[in-house]
């Protein structure tokens, strides 16, 4: 949410951090990994903790070999039983989290003959990992679990791992904005917040949004605390002092859209909408300013889905933790994050929700393949937010565009689909992004528009797409090409000129698309 940003203090000592960054990926692809790969069928520069081609952004994320359909994650934790002896080294202080024991099991394929696979992880002790019900044999690296099964997974195989881990979780920081991110404390719980790279802190996975896969979750807590989760409640059981909560997400999820809060949620069922289950969770307090917020989800939900086409899961709602963090939102997959000082003006809160539920089509059901386009999230929200702005906040969509001109005039030099590590949850992926869809209405109209947005959204939900994939589909509804029209929107550069139009554009979506949505 851009308006959350500019309230933090801006990256500092960027380059130093970009510089890390290189020197850490150097560093994790060490002498052996690199003798391994030499040996391998298929000859390849990517270590098998490391996807091939790697991720332009985060070279360590993710991984080669296989392609994740199902991610069954078991989670025992205790709200700050750990001593403060067991609480990590540089930030004792101020994280106190509790110890959890994990057990995820997961379903995949090998994409190639597989002697040895890593799993994305950080921290913990590992117990014991099987492949096919097998013990095998893993190592550590900083961020990898280095799984050796007792025999090679063929290419095209399905396999099963499962993997038993505990301790208490690190904190992590996002890149570029010093925040903490991964498994956060609260008052009285636990709360995930993923994006990019945070899940590998809570379970172990493949984290990166080119693999995507259906997630159930089992959270077992101690009673009467409540675990909430993406996806739809499949069962509450208490038994003893403890209670396991099941959450079922069936549609393919991205790691990084993964969601998990503990707390004294007060979990409530709304009226559904068209179809689409609603659920809250507030935490205690947060009611009735957030309830009052959330009391909107309906007329956003078939406001936007008048613009994007049918909104894409079956269930949505909003939670809001305890305590930390404060001052974000986060579009976590059918459950969006936000967090409770955000309710103090209703407008804004608003905004936000708005922001949050139009990640739902972009970022979520279209995620980007990879992390240098997040515009391909943020620039989208942006244009959602600011068409529900001018519909119900009495803030016309003109303003929008003329604050994002300004917020962007600084950047000229900053590619919005290539904005660099330290930029990319800066201004310019959401500011500039939002423009670039402006301008592209603007180009095509409404009709064409719409038709773009809804071809994409079919053709790669589910998936995840590139910002090609998108000029393509711009292209091929559109009948123009438009490839020159978004490098010189997109930048570097400055900013074009938007074409005349006789009246300033509204927000009413297109009454009748003229053009179907093509699925291929
Ligand atoms: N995707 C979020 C938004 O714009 C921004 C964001 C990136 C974020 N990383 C985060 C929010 C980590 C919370 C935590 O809505
Ligand atoms: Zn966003």
């Amino acid at each position: 949410m851009s308006r959350v940003f500019a309230r933090l203090a801006p990256p500092v000592l960027a380059p130093v951090l970009v510089l890390m960054l290189v020197a850490a990926a150097l560093v994790g692809m060490d002498p052996t990994e690199a003798a391994a790969t030499q040996g391998a069928r298929r000859p390849s520069a990517a270590p098998p903790g490391s996807l091939d081609p790697p991720d332009p952004y985060f070279p360590g994320l993710g991984n080669r070999g296989y392609d994740v359909e199902h991610y069954d994650i078991g989670i025992t934790y205790d709200p700050r039983s750990a001593s403060p002896a067991g609480s990590p080294p540089g930030n004792a202080a101020d994280h106190k989290a509790g110890e959890l024991r994990g057990d995820t099991r997961i379903r995949a394929t090998a994409t190639e003959r597989l002697a040895r696979f890593n799993l994305d992880l950080v921290g913990f002790d590992v117990a014991s990992v099987r492949v096919d019900g097998r013990t095998a044999t893993f190592d550590r690296t900083e961020h990898d679990l280095r799984i050796r099964p007792q025999a090679p997974i063929a290419k095209g195989e399905p396999f099963t791992v499962r993997v038993r881990y505990s301790g208490v979780p690190l904190p992590d920081q996002i890149p570029g904005l010093g925040l903490q991110n991964g498994w956060l404390l609260d008052s009285d719980g636990a709360a995930t917040l993923n994006e990019p790279d945070g899940a590998r802190y809570w379970f172990p996975g493949n984290d990166h949004p080119s693999d995507k896969a259906t997630f159930c979750f089992r959270i077992d807590v101690p009673t009467p605390l409540v675990a909430v989760a993406n996806g739809m409640l499949e069962s509450k059981v208490a038994s003893g002092a403890r209670t396991i909560w099941s959450w079922n997400e069936t549609a393919p999820m991205a790691t990084y859209l993964s969601q998990i809060a503990i707390g004294n949620l007060d979990l409530r069922d709304e009226a559904p909408v068209d179809g689409v289950a609603i659920r809250n969770a507030f935490a205690p307090g947060s009611a009735p300013k957030a309830a009052a917020a959330a009391k909107d989800t309906p007329e956003m939900l078939r406001f936007l889905s008048g613009w994007f086409g049918k909104y894409p899961f079956s269930t949505y709602g909003i939670m809001v933790p305890d305590g930390r963090p404060r001052g974000l939102a986060f579009e976590a997959q059918t459950f969006s994050i936000i967090s409770k000082d955000l309710f103090e003006k209703p407008d804004f809160a608003s905004a936000i929700l708005a922001h949050e539920l139009s990640h739902q089509w972009f970022g979520d059901s279209v995620s980007p393949k990879t992390w240098d386009e997040t515009w391909l999230n943020e620039g989208f929200a942006t244009y959602g937010e600011w068409l529900w702005a001018d519909h119900a906040l009495d803030d016309p969509l003109q303003d929008e565009v003329d604050r994002a001109i300004r917020a962007v005039h600084r950047s000229p030099d900053v590619a919005t689909d290539d904005p660099g590590i330290d930029q990319m949850f800066g201004p310019v992926p959401y500011e500039r992004g939002g423009l670039t869809l402006h301008a592209l209405r603007l180009t095509v109209g409404d009709e064409t528009f719409a038709a773009i947005l809804r071809t994409y959204l079919a053709r790669f939900g589910g998936k995840s797409a590139t910002t090609e994939d998108f000029i393509g589909v711009a292209n091929e509804v559109s009948g123009q090409d438009l490839t020159s029209f978004f490098r010189s929107w997109l930048g570097p550069g400055p900013l074009p000129q938007f074409p005349k139009t006789a009246a300033p554009l509204g927000s009413d979506p297109p009454a009748a698309l003229t053009i179907a949505v093509a699925t291929r």
